[in-house]
């Protein structure tokens, strides 16, 4: 049976590690300078607002200032720009986030290289996008950076193994690779094209399953011994009731895999942990 990857408990230390290095700034800056964290969610998606919610709790637990911004789906990409310039001027404000999806009027590559570099604590800035891919110090996304960290603590070295990387948003699948990369995995990124994708599941040390289908790889495909990262959050109904499953059939890939993260409770918890860090990082770069 798999070990099961506890990212809750993870990111519980990161938590702890974050909300002690605030207390650390008050102490030393005096009350009025703690970490700063902005949202801004437009229009009314039901999963982002949740996510953005979580996102605001976090913060404020952590011991940061929480500014969340509700704009309406209705509202023009200049006003939108305009918030962001505003919030980019802001000494209070450390970090910088814009939930996605935005409504299809708006241009998402507008609004994200509007963010100023260093207050992009999504890695998202074509910026930080280029520093990841050529090995310098960026900012990095959180989901990524979250995966990786667990893989890390489970390996302790990462180098030569075999990566697959499922899915090629900008979000997680291209800045997964890109870390895997950086840590000497031999990388493959498999997308909605890729053909005979258990070839590619069986050769695999590690599996990062970032697509959003439910049941998409099932146990028998994978390499035994494998360690699975999934990152889909997926919202099926079992029995009458709503439940939240990853990417993979996680009974099927328990008897074969050597570790997995389960959904809920694995790359959920990390993904806003390493954004609760990318922010205290943002804030300790532009004050050094
Ligand atoms: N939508 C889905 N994932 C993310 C994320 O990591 N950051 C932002 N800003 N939006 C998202």
């Amino acid at each position: 049976m798999a070990a099961i990857i506890d990212g809750k408990e993870f990111a519980q230390r990161i938590h702890d590690f974050v909300r002690a290095q605030v207390w650390q700034i008050q102490q030393d800056a005096g009350q009025g300078s703690v970490p700063g964290l902005a949202t801004i969610l437009v229009g009314e998606d039901p999963a982002s607002e949740v996510y953005v919610r979580n996102k605001g709790r976090k913060t404020r637990e952590a011991g940061m200032a929480s500014f969340q911004h509700r704009l309406p789906a209705t509202i023009g990409e200049d006003e939108l720009l305009s918030l962001i310039t505003e919030l980019n001027h802001d000494a209070n404000i450390h970090g910088i986030l814009v939930q996605l999806p935005l409504p299809a009027h708006i241009n998402s590559d507008n609004v994200i290289n509007a963010i100023a570099p260093e207050k992009d604590v999504d890695g998202f800035h074509t910026r930080n996008v280029g520093l990841l891919g050529s090995g310098q110090k960026a900012m990095l996304p959180c989901t990524p950076l979250g995966c990786t960290l667990m893989l890390r603590e489970h390996f302790g070295t990462l180098k030569g193994k075999n990566a697959l990387v499922i899915g090629r948003s900008n979000i997680v699948g291209k800045p997964m690779a890109q870390l895997l990369l950086a840590d000497d995995c031999t990388v493959t990124i498999a997308h909605r094209y890729t053909e005979n994708l258990i070839d590619h599941c069986r050769q695999a040390d590690i599996v990062v399953v970032a697509v959003g289908k439910p049941g998409l790889i099932p146990g028998h495909w994978l390499k035994p011994g494998a360690v699975v990262i999934d990152v889909g959050i997926n919202r099926i109904i079992q029995d009458g009731k709503t439940i939240l499953v990853g990417d993979v059939d996680f009974a099927s890939a328990t008897t074969i895999a050597s570790a997995i993260t389960p959904v809920p409770g694995g790359v959920g918890p990390m993904t806003i942990a390493c954004l609760l860090y990318n922010t205290l990082t943002a804030y300790c770069r532009i004050h050094q």
